[in-house]
């Protein structure tokens, strides 16, 4: 252990609370902690977050709850989202940065709000021309460009709502949200820069095409001004629309506060990932207020959060919350690591960045790096965030010292792709840290822990259970797109009435396991349900499980997550071959292609594991749990359900001597 790790741990174990700093209070944009007692008006309190937006007409109604869980917010009022992102800024902020984009190769690109709002405009025409109507889904399929949060903003200004889908995700995960979405236009690029290669990108539509069974129109946008690679004839290329539509503008069309602004596909506890469908008003508030006051945005600040936008964080608190408020938010295409591990602190230190908001998987990897790569480097964050896994308190700690030199304050901010925004985060000014502790709700919303049969457990007894909240809030899913019963069967059937309807008889599950400590700070401990949390990036194991099952020699396969010191978790996979097929690198090879395939590379496995036999109950269920605890080293524990109580004894033999 280095001397180093001591300190560390030794600060740990005396100093469980640590303060924000005086000059962060006194500037915090939520610094009176009367803010909570406004929340508990409920729903009235959320109307703050409500009127810090541009409406086209007020709402009549702060929530319809008649008919739960379709639950409608602000309802009777219209706005549009491009127009509070954008057009709302000009007569202040015109000439001041919206988009900061550094592409990996070096090439910068500084995006006024005036340049926004003519880029989203001509973008919008260019959808509007080649036919995208209000209500339309459009499937954009783009890297970290400038490109993704204009076409996602042209989109809402047309009232056509995106669905991004992770440009690391693969063709086949393309075409399946592409038909789950029944999208008729798909937007992609003819490639990108990662690790200093450029990739092909342009391949994974076409092939998603030639899987799809519709027949969507592509449009292709260019990373540089010519296409790099081959571009099929098919496609209408971005530019050439741009083009035609030079110096247009597009009334932003008035949409009902509930009428959709987007879908984000995440996946579930079944092989088909489900479509988040967000609304407009109350999404649109939520991560507004949320940004303020959990982010702590200004419009003078810069703002960084090196997520990817293809995925909820980067909608909510790259795109809308940041841009919403009028700030500059910075974007990077690249690996954070090339051409050295110096990248992230040599752009926080050349675009002067205020708010800087990671995960806990990129703090390990810091940590991992070494503070070397950080020390010289001269950025001054006044906050910081982490979201998408607990955080060890040793990781925070390391990130509190050497990122936010102690004079920063941290966020642990608890939420999901389904709650749109924040839902248990502390208010950086009203609260001490304390590592490893996501800490309160945020203001209105009311989590509780449930046990297993469905009854609430003591508030503040420091006992786990299933993390439920049971008040809505507006910036929860509207429904699962296309299929209301998945929405009440995955989030609300377990601990709700569901004959009943009223509202509070209705209980939304989180799927993750939680304790409420005696101080009031909640803990989030992890997923409780069949979906794993890979750095940050939530998996499903039986999505896992069907790509395995497509390979010709696999019998059986399952999945479980092994814990993983940088990761968090990753998946390893247990298969049984078919009788008389052989158990060798070339089918380990064609499982983890099958993987990459079905959903995309960063999905790939730890290990494939080769066994005779999966533990299964008398009625021919996987035990996943028995595998899990063989993957970590753990106890098997009860085995006396299994129809044949050796097999997991054998893995676990074969799994130790391998
Ligand atoms: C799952 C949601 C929300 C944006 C990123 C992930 C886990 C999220 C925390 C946190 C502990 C967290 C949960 C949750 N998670 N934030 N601060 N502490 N766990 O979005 O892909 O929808 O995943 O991420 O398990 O259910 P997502």
């Amino acid at each position: 252990m280095s001397d180093e790790d001591i300190t560390i741990e030794s600060r740990l174990a005396e100093q469980d609370y640590f303060e924000p700093p005086e000059e962060f209070v006194e500037q915090a944009n939520a610094a009176d902690p009367a803010i909570y007692d406004r929340f508990d008006e409920f729903p009235g309190g959320f109307e703050e977050y409500a009127e810090m937006l541009d409406w086209d007409s007020e709402w009549d109604t702060v929530l319809d709850d008649s008919n739960p869980p379709f639950y409608e917010w602000f309802v009777g009022g219209e706005l549009n989202a491009s127009h509070n992102c954008v057009d709302r800024h000009l007569d202040e902020r015109g000439d001041e940065t919206a988009l900061l984009w550094e592409g990996e190769d070096g090439e910068t690109r500084d995006i006024t709000y005036d340049d926004l709002h003519e880029k989203v405009n001509e973008t919008a025409a260019a959808l509007r021309s080649v036919g995208v109507e209000e209500d339309d889904v459009v499937t954009i399929h783009l890297p970290m460009v400038p490109a993704l949060p204009i076409t996602m903003l042209a989109c809402a200004r047309i009232g056509a709502p995106h669905s991004v889908v992770f440009a690391g995700f693969s063709a086949n995960a393309l075409a399946e949200r592409v038909g789950s979405a029944e999208s008729d236009h798909v937007v992609t690029i003819d490639g990108y820069y990662r690790r200093g290669e450029f990739l092909d990108h342009i391949e994974k539509a076409d092939e998603a095409m030639a899987e799809t069974d519709r027949d969507p129109e592509v449009l292709a946008w260019t990373r540089h001004d010519e296409p790099e690679v081959d571009v099929s004839d098919d496609y209408t290329m971005v530019a050439d629309l741009l083009d035609d539509h030079r110096g247009e503008t597009v009334e932003p069309v008035s949409r009902d506060a509930e009428d959709p602004l987007f879908l984000m596909y995440t996946s579930g506890t079944t092989g088909q990932p489900k479509g988040c469908q967000h609304r407009t008003g109350g999404y649109l508030a939520y991560v507004t207020g949320t940004s303020k006051y959990v982010e702590d945005i200004k419009p003078e600040d810069t703002y960084w959060c090196p997520a990817d936008i293809g995925w909820i964080t980067g909608h909510s608190y790259i795109v809308y919350g940041p841009l919403s408020l009028g700030t500059t938010t910075v974007m990077y295409e690249g690996a954070p690591d090339h051409p050295t591990k110096s990248r992230i602190w040599e752009i926080a230190e050349a675009y002067d960045v205020d708010i800087f908001h990671t995960s806990p998987t990129a703090v390990r990897q810091f940590m991992k790096w070494g503070e070397e790569h950080v020390e010289g480097h001269d950025f001054d964050f006044r906050h910081m965030t982490t979201v998408g896994e607990p955080i060890q308190p040793e990781a925070w700690l390391w990130y509190y010292k050497h990122i936010g030199d102690e004079s920063a304050v941290i966020v642990d901010t608890w939420w999901q792709t389904e709650t749109g925004g924040h839902l248990i985060t502390n208010l950086p000014a009203l609260h001490d840290m304390k590592p490893g502790s996501a800490g309160h709700p945020a203001p209105g919303i009311q989590p509780a822990i449930y046990d297993d049969n469905g009854e609430s457990i003591p508030a503040e007894s420091g006992e786990a259970g299933n993390l439920v909240i049971e008040r809505p809030w507006p910036g929860m899913l509207q429904t699962v797109y296309g299929n209301d019963e998945r929405f009440i069967s995955e989030y609300w059937e377990r601990f709700s009435d569901t004959d009943s309807d009223d509202s509070s008889d209705w209980v939304y599950e989180a799927g993750d396991g939680a304790v409420q400590a005696e101080d009031g700070y909640y803990r989030v401990l992890g997923r409780l349900d069949d979906v794993m949390n890979v750095a940050g990036h939530r998996l499903g194991t039986m999505e896992l499980e069907s790509a395995v099952a497509e390979v010709d020699d696999v019998a059986e396969a399952a999945v479980a997550a092994r814990e993983d010191a940088e990761k968090g978790e990753v998946p390893d996979v247990y298969v049984t071959v078919r009788e008389g097929v052989e158990e060798n690198e070339e089918v380990r090879d064609r499982i983890v292609g099958a993987i990459e395939q079905e959903i995309g590379k960063f999905a790939r496995p730890n290990e494939v594991i080769f066994v005779d036999d999966l533990p299964k109950t008398r009625s021919g269920k996987i035990m996943r749990r028995l595998l899990e605890n063989i993957s970590n080293g753990d106890e098997l524990g009860n085995t006396t359900t299994l129809r044949d109580p050796s097999v997991p004894e054998e893995i676990r033999d074969q799994v130790q001597t391998d």
